[in-house]
C-alpha cells in the first residue's frame, strides 16, 4: 500500500529485495543502478555502511513511537481534558504524516539517487493504515459506542467524516495488497494502476483535515500544499512522459 509507482524501476525495486533477500548478499548491479545515478549510487554506501535489517528496524520501532508515547501519556493522565478526543486528533495526524512519507519516497528516490528508499514505502503505507485504523476504531468505538445508526448518520451528515471514511476505505485494498505474492499475482501493471488510490485518499486527508476545522489554519495548507506538491509531481511526470511516447498508429 502506498506504494504508487509508475514505473518499471519501482517494480524492479520490490524484485531486487526479493533477490537481495534469497541470496543474502547485495542486489545485483542491475538492480541497485536502477534509476540511480550510477556515480553517486548512495543505494550501495548506505546499504555496505548500516546492514538493512538494522534500517529497517529502527524505521520500524520509529513509526511505532507516536503510537508508544500516545499510550504512555495516555497512562499518565498527561493528554488533556478530553483524553478520546486527543487520541482522534494524534492517530488522525500520523495517518496524514505516514500517507505523505509514503508519497515522497518516490520523488525523494528520483530526484537523490537514493533508490533503496523504495525498500521503505511499503512499511510507510502500511503504517499510515495503521494508524489510519486506530484513528477510525477510537471513532467508531469511543465516540460513536458502535452504534451503526448512528454512524451512518453521522457519515451522511458531516461531510468530513463522509471524506475521511471514503480516504480510509480506499486504503483498505492498497495494505491487502501489498504483498510481493500480490503484486505478482495482479501484474505490476494492474498493481499500480490500483495503488494509484494512494492519490485520491491523500487527496482526501487533506480535505478531511481542512474541513474538521473552524478556522483554517497553518497546519491544514501545510499538509494540503505538500499533498498537492506531491500529486503535481506525479502529474507532471505523467504528461511528460506520455509526450516522449511515440503516437500510437
Ligand atoms: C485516510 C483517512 C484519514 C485521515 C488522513 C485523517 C486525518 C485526520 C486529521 C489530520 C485529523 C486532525 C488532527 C488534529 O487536529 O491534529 C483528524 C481528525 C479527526 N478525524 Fe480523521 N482522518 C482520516 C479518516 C477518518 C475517519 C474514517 C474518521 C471517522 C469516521 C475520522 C474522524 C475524525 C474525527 C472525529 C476527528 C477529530 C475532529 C475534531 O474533533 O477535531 N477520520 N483526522
Amino acid at each position: 500500500m502506498g506504494m504508487a509507482t509508475s514505473s518499471a524501476v519501482s517494480m524492479q525495486a520490490w524484485t531486487c529485495e526479493k533477490i537481495f533477500n534469497a541470496a543474502h548478499t547485495p542486489v545485483s548491479a542491475g538492480c541497485l543502478t536502477a534509476g540511480a545515478d550510477p556515480k553517486r549510487n548512495t543505494s550501495t554506501m548506505t546499504m555496505h555502511v548500516i546492514p538493512r535489517t538494522i534500517v529497517k528496524a529502527a524505521a520500524f520501532i520509529a513509526a511505532l513511537a507516536p503510537l508508544a508515547l500516545l499510550a504512555w501519556n495516555f497512562q499518565q493522565g498527561a493528554l488533556g481534558a478530553n483524553p478520546l478526543s486527543d487520541i482522534t486528533k494524534e492517530t488522525g495526524i500520523w495517518t496524514l504524516r505516514f500517507i505523505v512519507l509514503t508519497l515522497i519516497v518516490t520523488p525523494f528516490r528520483r530526484l537523490t539517487g537514493i533508490t533503496e528508499a523504495a525498500r521503505y514505502r511499503r512499511m510507510l503505507g502500511l503504517f499510515a493504515f495503521f494508524y489510519g485504523t486506530l484513528h477510525f476504531t477510537t471513532y467508531l468505538w469511543f465516540d460513536k459506542f458502535f452504534d451503526v445508526h448512528d454512524i451512518l448518520l453521522d457519515i451522511s451528515k458531516r461531510p468530513f467524516i463522509t471524506v475521511g471514511v471514503a480516504s480510509f476505505v480506499l486504503l483498505i485494498p492498497l495494505a491487502l495488497t501489498s504483498t510481493k505474492k500480490m503484486i505478482s499475482r495482479m501484474g505490476g501493471k494492474r498493481w499500480n494502476l490500483l495503488h494509484r488510490l494512494v492519490y485520491v485518499a491523500a487527496a482526501g486527508g487533506a480535505v478531511h483535515y481542512l474541513w474538521l476545522v473552524k478556522v483554517v489554519a497553518r497546519p491544514q495548507i501545510l499538509y494540503a500544499l505538500a499533498i498537492a506538491s506531491l500529486l503535481g509531481y506525479r502529474a507532471v511526470g505523467a504528461v511528460v512522459r506520455a509526450r516522449k511516447q511515440p503516437p500510437a498508429h
